[in-house]
């Protein structure tokens, strides 16, 4: 039956690779927003986390396993509802490596030549001076948007949310897509990427872009202790109690307004104005940070205590995952010529 509410639901996907624990510029970046995203009524989403992709970078077992519990222990503590979504393990879907092989089979090598994280390494080798280009390139670095075009493909993805330095694997993504509906016949869904607003992005301790590579990182689930020492050690400018400051090149003030009420946001303001002292500032705004951060801190702990919780989540994720992987696979074998013999 053509149920026309049902035509216009768009199912939005996307991965979490699993390297370390999210911190708070991912919180207020992607978890969140990720999660009210997945609460509209036209949209239906699949998230997912990217654990076999993990494996490029880390090769440390104990930090593969231990990423991908907190990882999805952090999403299912800040609130993301297993029950409206679809979330999965990667790895506990076989039907996205299968179609990683025959999307291999279809991507031309000169594509991935220019993908950004190899050309990266291939100039790092350039400008070492070594006489090999690849040098500590991984056939999975080279193959890592292949997987990622098999991780979008394999559920229909009509948008898929991610950072702008994820942009060219959507751009590879709908080339091979197109190439293999324009080969075996229109199975795939070509997708549509949705970039993050950089005014998302949230300043971290020294004021360029939170992220693990800078070490300038505020933990969401560390107790009161260490948020408030990561909270101290925000860097701001000189200028004395009294003397009036700017909140817009502030980064205790961008952090505070990411998590604030609007008209809490504009009482800080208003001290800002009034040359509130940095230590001030900075205790309002873990005082904040504590407060907001609180329940997640609590859920994340149970979870921690409930590992089985999270595991039986994923497995069920997984399943409801596999009912719409199986059938798709089960008609791109068919497309490509394997299939039974009788
Ligand atoms: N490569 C993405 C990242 O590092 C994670 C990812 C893997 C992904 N597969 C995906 C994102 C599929 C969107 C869709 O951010």
């Amino acid at each position: 039956m053509n149920n026309p509410t049902e035509t216009k639901i768009k199912r939005v996907l996307t991965g979490i690779t699993t390297s370390g624990i999210p911190h708070l510029g991912n919180l207020a970046g992607a978890v969140l927003p990720a999660i009210s995203a997945s609460q509209k009524p036209d949209t239906s989403s699949f998230l997912f986390l990217a654990d076999y992709h993990s494996l490029i970078k880390n090769q440390d077992p104990s930090l593969t396993h231990d990423s991908s519990f907190e990882v999805a222990a952090c999403w299912l503590a800040c609130g993301l509802n297993p029950r409206t979504v679809t979330f999965y393990r990667q790895s506990d879907i076989p039907d996205i490596f299968e179609l990683n092989w025959i999307l291999s089979c279809l991507a031309a090598k000169g594509l991935l030549n220019r993908a950004h994280a190899y050309k990266a390494a291939v100039s790092n080798n350039e400008e070492a001076g070594s006489n090999d280009p690849d040098k500590g390139v991984t056939m999975g670095l080279y193959n890592y948007p292949v997987l990622m075009a098999a991780d979008i493909l394999m559920f229909r993805a009509n948008i898929v949310p991610v950072g702008q330095d994820q942009k060219q694997h959507i751009e590879m993504t709908r080339d091979i897509a197109t190439r293999f509906n324009h080969h075996y016949g229109e199975l795939f869904t070509i997708p549509d990427p949705q970039i993050d607003e950089v005014t998302g992005v949230l300043p971290g301790t020294d004021g360029q872009k939170m992220s693990k590579s800078y070490n300038n990182t505020i933990p969401i689930f560390a107790n009161d202790k260490k948020l408030r020492k990561a909270v101290m050690k925000i860097k701001t400018n000189s200028l004395e109690p009294g003397e009036p400051k700017d909140p817009s090149t502030c980064s205790v003030f961008k952090i505070f307004k990411a998590f604030a009420t609007e008209s809490e946001a504009t009482s800080f303001r208003q001290n800002y104005e009034n040359g509130i002292a940095w230590g001030k500032a900075k205790e309002t705004l873990f005082e904040l940070l504590d407060e907001v951060l609180k329940p997640y801190r609590e859920e994340y702990q149970k979870l921690t205590r409930d590992k089985k919780f999270v595991e039986n989540t994923l497995r069920e994720g997984a399943t409801k995952a596999r009912d719409v992987s199986e059938p798709l696979l089960h008609d791109v074998r068919k497309a490509v010529g394997i299939r039974a013999f009788s």
